[in-house]
């Protein structure tokens, strides 16, 4: 049987290319700890967004039996580097995926929005000063500014248009770039989460967290939302009722 997940060792490198490290590999255990779920889910479209070295991608077309699937897999990253390392990655595993050097997903917008099934994403999330963020070459692989969420910040309402109804989103998080908040922020676009892995090492605690879409958040966005145009709930009480009902990490109907 044909290993899982990309074999490293068979990965072409570059000293501008992001080496695959402790949260890609955080990322791909997650992925297999989806397997069945990924599976039984039979996404169409597939999509990394920063793919470096090609190891996440690779790795999710493995996990998915890339020829059986029958899943298109498309990758973009901002280093062309990187697209030149994935593409050599993906060869010496037999898989294909369309690969797009661009920021995010910047000119995909009209051929993607609302189909892409299954997004997979290690963003840049290191919080560092805010003129580190977008220099060329291997600073991009990491620089995050502000707590790290210049380019996650981007990149959720991006996912949020891309993603198809079905669609899942699996991103890194580090505790820096306050989880919690991000959960937020995409509930009010409809989405609920759950961590799929946790772990910490000497330098840092990553969260790999995944998003979908859920219909009863969506029903709870749109009331507080036609509450709040009728002026029929005090500010307060709008706030606390939010509040207790909040919950990031999604445990009914979980996905
Ligand atoms: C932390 S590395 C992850 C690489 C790979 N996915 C992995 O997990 O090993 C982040 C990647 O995102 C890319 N990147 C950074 N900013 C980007 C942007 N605005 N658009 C596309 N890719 C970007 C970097 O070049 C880098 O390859």
């Amino acid at each position: 049987m044909p290993s899982m997940i990309a074999q490293i060792r068979l990965v072409s490198s570059h000293p501008e290319v992001y080496e695959p490290c402790e949260d890609s590999f955080a990322l791909v255990d997650a992925l297999l700890a989806d397997r069945s779920k990924l599976l039984e889910h039979q996404p169409a479209l597939c999509l990394e967004i920063g793919c470096g070295s090609g190891y996440v991608i690779t790795s999710l077309a493995l996990i998915l039996g890339h020829a059986e699937s029958g899943a298109y897999y498309m990758a973009t990253d901002i280093n062309p580097y990187a697209i030149q390392v994935t593409s050599e990655t993906l060869e010496a595993h037999g898989v294909y995926a369309e690969l797009i050097r661009t920021n995010i997903a910047s000119g995909l917008e009209g051929r993607l929005d609302g189909l892409v099934d299954v997004i997979v994403c290690n963003p840049p999330y290191v919080p560092t000063p805010e003129d580190e963020v977008g220099r060329d070459g291997i600073a991009s692989s990491w620089a995050g500014g502000e707590n790290g969420r210049r380019v996650i910040d981007k990149i959720l309402p991006i996912a949020d248009n891309l993603l198809s109804e079905k669609g899942w989103l699996y991103m890194v998080l580090l505790a820096e770039n306050n989880p919690s908040e991000v959960c937020l922020q995409m509930r009010e676009k409809g989405f609920a989460s759950r961590i799929v892995v946790q772990r910490s090492t000497e330098e840092e605690t990553l969260h790999i967290v995944k998003f979908w879409r859920d219909p009863d958040i969506q029903i709870e966005n749109n009331e507080s939302r036609s509450k709040n145009r009728n002026g029929n709930t005090k500010a307060s009480e709008s706030f606390f009722t939010q509040m207790s009902r909040l919950s990031f990490w999604k445990r009914d109907s979980e996905q």
